[in-house]
């Protein structure tokens, strides 16, 4: 483990050394949220609100803390949810988080905006693999996805459905974020101060969405993020579009083993965030 990560004890050590070590588009994507972040904040709260019981004299000596998510077995009650572009924020990006995943026993989730393909990361390890869809205008994308997934031994699918178009992330708006990072003279002065992540990135392959590579329909230039998914996102879906989408998978799986992200009411729909994985719609 690199050693500046073992000294971080808490997800705040980690957001701090993150703030240090990499670029501020790149922290700002990473950190940031829709508009006044009202829903991030929300989140934090929500959870605040839920305390452990401790439940004192007990033999604890030997705990297991193992579960199973959607019949897979979990070593505890979570898993690695899906984050596009990882390898903005670390040149191993998901190779690195699904053999982490893999390592710890929890089930790792797959962006379909990722930096490492399907296949790439179904390489990386044995652990289980869910993939993270969006509903793309382009049809024979989405199909191609799915069938890839069956092939690889992906064990389920998770359908984002909160992202019918793109959040208004203020942050990203600001810093210009690009994929991949374009380096314009504020974000070069921003970067060279961070030789590190600027020697990982210069010495590795060229960052892109791995899923669509070569896809005809799909151009490789450097993208803004929001521009990009609002241009190949289906805004129209609905339930049919949903319904469609289980039928796809059921065909071989036997069983849909779906989950959906949403906020729970409509405000926090607008200001969303990201999806939160959770709920299951089947
Ligand atoms: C940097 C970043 C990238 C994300 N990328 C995706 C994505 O590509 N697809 C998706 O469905 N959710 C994405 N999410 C949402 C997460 O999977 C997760 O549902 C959300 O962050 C809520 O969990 P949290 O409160 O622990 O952050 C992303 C979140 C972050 C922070």
């Amino acid at each position: 483990m690199n050693s500046n990560v073992g000294r971080c004890f808490s997800i705040n050590d980690l957001r701090t050394r993150a703030k240090k070590r990499i670029p501020a588009p790149v922290f700002h994507y990473l950190d940031g949220a829709a508009e006044d972040e009202v829903t991030l904040r929300q989140n934090r709260e929500a959870f605040s609100k839920y305390q452990l019981v401790p439940r004192v004299l007990r033999d604890v000596s030997s705990i297991d803390t193992s579960t199973s998510i959607l019949g897979q077995k979990s070593s505890m009650p979570f898993m690695l949810a899906p984050t596009g572009m990882s390898r903005l924020f670390h040149y191993r990006g998901e190779e690195a988080v699904s053999k982490a995943a893999h390592k710890a026993g929890l089930i790792y989730s797959l962006s379909t905006m990722s930096t490492f393909s399907i296949e790439e990361v179904a390489g990386f390890s044995d652990g289980p693999k869910w993939f993270q869809i969006y509903v793309w205008r382009d049809r024979d994308v989405l199909k191609s996805f799915i069938e890839r997934c069956k092939a690889s031994g992906y064990k389920a699918l998770c359908l984002t459905v909160d992202v019918p178009v793109f959040g208004q992330r203020e942050r990203d708006m600001r810093t210009g974020v690009t994929i991949p990072p374009e380096l314009t003279f504020q974000s070069l002065i921003d970067t060279l101060i961070r030789p590190q992540w600027l020697w990982q990135y210069l010495r590795s392959s060229r960052m892109e969405l791995a899923n669509v590579r070569g896809h005809s329909s799909v151009s490789d230039d450097a993208f803004v993020l929001a521009e990009y998914t609002n241009a190949q996102f289906d805004p129209s879906v609905d339930w049919a579009a949903a319904e469609w989408m289980v039928k796809q998978w059921d065909y071989v799986q036997g069983r849909c083993p779906a989950g959906c992200g949403y906020r729970g009411d409509g405000y926090c729909g607008i200001q969303s965030r990201w999806s939160s994985a959770g709920s299951q719609f089947r």
